[in-house]
């Protein structure tokens, strides 16, 4: 059984939106909801100091509120210059109304 950390509730996040969430020891991470599916991947930029939360959410891509940048959701992929680097993404595992992560290898 693996080790569950819990973010947020899901009706924190509306379809759509996205939500910064802190966990102890991890770094700022953001939660997406994409018309009921969950991602979660580090919220910092890795373009710059900007918080992909205050970006916004389009399909499956959000787009960096600095220099307007984009990251897949899903994969955390880079799809906009001038990201280049991946967001890191966590695998979720959605138990009742709580949206949780895997906590990540050490
Ligand atoms: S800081 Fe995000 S695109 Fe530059």
């Amino acid at each position: 059984m693996s080790d569950l950390i819990k973010l947020c509730k899901t009706q924190d996040v509306a379809p759509g939106q996205s939500l910064q969430v802190d966990a102890e020891g991890l770094p700022a991470m953001a939660v997406y909801n994409l018309d009921g599916e969950y991602f979660v991947s580090n919220n910092m930029c890795t373009h710059g100091m900007a918080w992909m939360t205050d970006g916004y959410v389009e399909g499956d891509e959000v787009e960096c509120p600095f220099h307007g940048g984009r990251f897949n959701i899903r994969t955390g992929e880079p799809t906009a210059f001038p990201c280049v680097v991946p967001l890191q993404t966590y695998t979720v595992k959605v138990v009742g109304d709580e949206v949780c992560i895997e906590r990540p290898a050490a």
